[in-house]
């Protein structure tokens, strides 16, 4: 084999071996931009680098370091010839060609493999993992810290003597203005009048109840002073907080959950724990 043919086949086997090299570094991005959430464009780069690399590589080791052209093989004595004798010398003596030649195989297996793991990833979204359900996360709110004030939508407390029997004050906890899962109203009614207990703690009158409508989660922002009634713009639910906030009108189906509250020493409002149920819609825990 002449020098030429030689610094030609090593330029080749780099060449399929850095492709090599770039497919197994695509796939490993992919792999680890998936892993971590990158962005679906990144991740289509990843792959497409993964794939254009493998393709380069057996595309140059197919063209370049096989045998080119068409070959008719003349079927002569079974004795190797002189120049093939020697081609396979040369060949098998050229110093380095062996190793090299298993680097590049391994490169292919690299390349390969890592591809092959990589696209083992995204089966991982088909696996629907253990998380626990609304009822339970819903169970939770900021409220039960226990003990946190009630503020109202500018994040000032909000005193006892302040609530009356008119409106009523949107209230959350200390520290949590806007927490979507915590929003509740504070209004005063006259005890005498309850056909049912409250379900949670009030105080003089006051009750709290969660703002979610428990149909389909709206704000059920329109009070009705004269029948003690909530009502919901959205779907025409209405609640009677004389009697537990029960619904008494409209698809909703469970009452509002009642928030426990007390007076503190400076007359203050304070939660004394959490809803006595989860707020908003349930339909989750129907059967
Ligand atoms: S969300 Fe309140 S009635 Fe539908």
């Amino acid at each position: 084999m002449n020098g030429h043919r030689r610094r030609h086949i090593r330029r080749a086997e780099l060449a399929a071996a850095g492709a090599f090299l770039l497919a197994a570094l695509g796939a490993v991005g992919f792999a680890v931009g998936y892993a971590f959430g990158a962005q679906t464009q990144l991740e289509g780069v990843a792959l497409a680098v993964a794939c254009a690399g493998s393709a380069a590589g057996l595309g140059i080791g197919a063209r370049r370091l096989g045998p080119a052209g068409g070959h008719v093989e003349e079927h002569g004595g079974f004795a190797s010839p002189e120049l093939a004798a020697e081609a396979l010398a040369d060949r098998v003596t050229e110093p380095g060609r062996g190793w090299r030649r298993g680097v590049l195989v391994r490169l292919l297996g690299l390349a390969v493999g890592s591809i092959g793991l990589a696209l083992l990833f995204p089966l991982r979204s088909l696996i629907a993992p253990r998380l626990p359900g609304p009822t339970h996360t819903l169970r939770h709110t900021p409220w039960r810290s226990g003990g946190l004030r009630l503020v109202d939508t500018t994040g000032r407390p909000v005193r006892a003597d302040e609530v009356t029997g008119n409106d009523i004050v949107v209230v959350y906890p200390e520290g949590h203005v806007g927490a979507g899962d915590a929003p509740a109203f504070v209004v005063r009614l006259d005890p005498s009048r309850f056909s049912a207990r409250p379900p949670a703690a009030g105080v003089g009158g006051i009750v709290a109840y969660s703002l979610l409508c428990t149909h389909a989660g709206c704000a059920v922002g329109l009070y009705e002073q004269g029948t003690g009634q909530m009502f919901c713009p959205c779907h025409q639910s209405v609640f009677d907080l004389l009697a537990g906030a029960r619904p008494v009108a409209g698809p909703a189906s469970r009452p509002l959950p009642g928030l426990p509250i007390t007076v503190d020493s400076s007359g203050f409002l304070r939660a004394t724990g959490d809803f006595s149920s989860p707020p908003g819609p349930g339909y989750w825990s129907r059967p």
